[in-house]
């Protein structure tokens, strides 16, 4: 039976882990917290993370990174972006030999504006990575947790990786992985969107209706491409599951924390009320400001994104962003 090591406890390394466990795989699920690591080995829940949705017993959890590390040659990146160099550079101390690294989580990081792959390649050191693939695209763990049908995509500069970690994922019943060769696409797509579901959320706060959202996903797509291409992806990738898909999903859907973020501010609350009330990562806050700075190094025009940043960063009122948007210079659309 195939070995597989999950770093991060939370509602996605759990319910994939879940996933890969349903797969047949071994799994060891490691997380920094105490009380999440007892709480999947003696209840097998997640409760603040996952509601009552059991997970299977055969799941084991560590607080020891080195115990994970030595589980499995392929590592599920499955934290937070703003804590993937920390336990990047935990790993680094400790790793003896070649991996082949999985990330699921979907975010840039702050100041560097990496994605995760130039983390790994920045903190493991070459003769430990094997490979590197990004799984992403539009999956609320609370679908996949209840086998809803979900399809993603394995993205790897290597395709015999990609393949590699379809096969491990995939799920006849409920889990379909594509494979694509565009990494950067791929990586961006599933880290921009969630700016994207914050403005979604707020224009549902404010109680705009669906012509808005719309639109901001139609022009956000945009945006996103504008990017990425200019960074190297490809503007079809966006066409697919990790663009139009992961922003269909995470701008209409109830499960998305960044669209509940966005949704909180636009009914009144300020950015740090409004993240004080979500029980799980927010990527989008950060990845907005990572973007916003990065386009303006670019040289490209994303207005949706400037409107982001200035309700969440500079405190200007979402309604008066809005106004501002609309009361730009008339042009064609493409
Ligand atoms: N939840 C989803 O539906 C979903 C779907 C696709 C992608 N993602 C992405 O996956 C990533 C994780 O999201 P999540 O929803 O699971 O977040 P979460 O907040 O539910 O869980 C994060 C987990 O990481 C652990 N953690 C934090 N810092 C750590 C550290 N230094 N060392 C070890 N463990 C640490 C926390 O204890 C927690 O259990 C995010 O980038 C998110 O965008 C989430």
């Amino acid at each position: 039976m195939e070995k597989i090591a999950v770093m991060g406890g939370g509602s996605w390394g759990s319910a994939l882990a879940n996933l890969l466990v349903d797969n047949h795989k071994e799994v060891l699920v490691y997380d920094n917290d105490q009380a999440t690591v007892d709480e999947i080995n003696q209840f097998h829940t997640n409760k603040s993370k996952l509601g009552d949705n059991l997970l299977s017993k055969e799941i084991k959890a560590t607080r020891s990174l080195e115990e994970a590390l030595n589980f499995s040659s392929l590592i599920v990146l499955a934290v937070p972006t703003s804590v993937t160099r920390i336990v990047l550079s935990n790993i680094k101390k400790i790793i003896k030999d070649k991996k082949l690294f999985v990330n699921v989580a979907k975010g840039l990081e702050l100041n560097t504006n990496d994605r995760v792959s130039e983390i790994v390649n920045d903190e493991i050191p070459g003769q430990y990575i094997e490979g590197f693939v990004s799984l992403t695209g539009p999956s609320h763990a609370e679908e996949v947790i209840v086998r809803n049908l979900t399809s993603i995509v394995a993205a790897s500069e290597n395709l015999e990786h990609a393949k590699l970690v379809q096969e491990i994922f995939s799920n006849e019943s409920y889990f379909r992985v594509y494979t694509s060769c565009d990494l950067i696409g791929a990586e961006l797509g599933g880290s921009l969107k969630n700016i994207y579901a914050i403005a979604s959320g707020m224009l549902d706060g404010l109680g705009y209706g669906i012509n808005a959202k719309s639109a901001l996903i139609t022009r956000g797509l945009l945006e996103m491409k504008r990017i990425t291409v200019l960074l190297g992806g490809l503007e079809e990738t966006l066409n697919g599951l990790v663009g139009v898909g992961d922003l269909i999903v995470t701008c209409m859907s109830k499960f998305s924390r960044n669209y509940s973020a966005g949704l909180l501010i636009g009914e009144g609350d300020d950015l740090k009320t409004s993240l004080s009330k979500m029980t799980m990562v927010v990527e989008g806050v950060k990845t907005c400001k990572t973007a916003y700075h990065l386009s303006k190094k670019l040289g490209i025009e994303t207005p949706i994104i400037d409107a982001v940043y200035d309700v969440l960063f500079n405190e200007i009122e979402p309604r008066v962003v809005i106004k501002n948007l609309m009361a730009r210079e008339l042009k064609s659309e493409h």
